[in-house]
């Protein structure tokens, strides 16, 4: 049991791990501006262990007011989906370079351990896969994913000089496609995406030939790979991978989602965006050596709980 706080706790990701740290019994803080969250997604989390606040992390942080010392500051705090991410352009920008600052400077304050929340997009469209830890990515800085590839790459290296010039204990999450409730339907990422449009009935929008591959982590996966980042000794200064290494077509995808809502599979393609990667799959091997951690939730379940969570939103 401890204290932390967590930047964009309202968000998909964020209220999961709030939720679960509640649980444990630690009293949770957490700044979200609500750009692309709802308080709604923790619900389930109300009570005296939780102090949330709408706040833009971007911008100098109220920490006074919270009157708790922190052991552990997460900074998830982000638009993470392509349409949001282009469509707040700046907001992104900022978030992952002023707001990754104010975070870790919370962080020293309290003498707290700091975990940032990167993505698997700073190796950009990969030449390697899997993608270990150790490949530097091929990501274009001036197109239009470059206010989310480039600021989280700013993110990782502020948070890793941050680690060599200060007694900062930091540690960096390099997050693959996660997909479970609580993501948002119209946010444009495929899961929801496919989902929506399966049981409308509609056909599955699939851009360019679908031959593309990505792999999918379920979130109660993702949150017990945080939990074990935030936890965990002798991290300080790494840099680790956590996604499912089981990766699949587009197209594949999409038949798993026809499948599981028992609709016939139609699909409309459209040409695929500029810079979208052609491959991701994690190398999990640091994961799991460092911290004992792999996913244990196959696609079948994962898309099951994740359909059930849908199903009473779409009309
Ligand atoms: N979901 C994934 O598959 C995935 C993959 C890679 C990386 N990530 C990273 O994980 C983190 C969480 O992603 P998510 O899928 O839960 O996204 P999300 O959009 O559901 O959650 C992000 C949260 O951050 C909040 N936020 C954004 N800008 C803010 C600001 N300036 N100040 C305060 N709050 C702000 C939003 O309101 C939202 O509640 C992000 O940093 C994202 O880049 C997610």
């Amino acid at each position: 049991m401890a204290n932390a706080l967590i930047t964009g706790g309202a968000g998909f990701i964020g209220s999961h791990l709030v939720e679960r740290l509640i649980k444990e019994g630690w009293t949770v803080g957490v700044l979200d501006n609500l750009s692309t969250g709802s308080w709604d997604n923790l619900d389930l989390a109300q009570g005296p262990s939780l102090i949330a606040k709408t706040w833009d992390v971007s911008v100098p942080w109220p920490t006074e007011k919270f009157d708790i010392k922190w052991d552990v500051v997460v900074h998830l705090a982000s638009p993470a989906s392509p349409i949001h991410y282009q469509r707040l352009s700046l907001e992104t920008l900022r978030v992952n370079s002023r707001g990754t600052e104010n975070a870790i400077e919370a962080a020293l304050r309290d003498g707290a351990r700091f975990v940032y929340g990167s993505t698997s997009e700073t190796y950009g469209d990969p030449e390697v896969s899997p993608q270990p830890e150790t490949y530097w990515g091929r990501v274009n800085p001036v197109g239009p994913r470059a206010c989310y590839d480039e600021s989280k790459r700013y993110g990782e290296a502020l948070t890793m000089e941050y680690w060599r010039r200060t007694a900062i204990d930091a540690r960096i999450i390099r997050f693959f496609n996660c997909y479970g409730p609580r993501m948002q339907l119209d946010d444009g990422r495929v899961v929801p995406n496919f989902i929506r449009q399966a049981l409308l009935g509609e056909p599955l929008t699939v851009y360019g030939d679908g031959s593309q591959t990505r792999s999918f982590c379920y979130v109660s996966d993702t949150v017990e790979a945080i939990y074990r980042m935030m936890t965990g000794s002798k991290l300080a200064g790494h840099v680790i991978n956590i996604g499912n290494p089981w990766e699949m077509t587009i197209r594949e995808f999409a038949q798993a989602v026809s499948a599981a809502i028992e609709v016939p599979l139609q699909i409309e393609y459209r040409p695929l965006p500029q810079d979208d990667p052609t491959q991701r799959r994690p190398d999990i091997q640091k994961a799991e050596q460092l911290l004992g951690w792999r996913p244990v939730v196959d696609l079948p379940e994962g898309l099951i709980k994740t359909i059930r969570y849908f199903r009473s939103r779409v009309r």
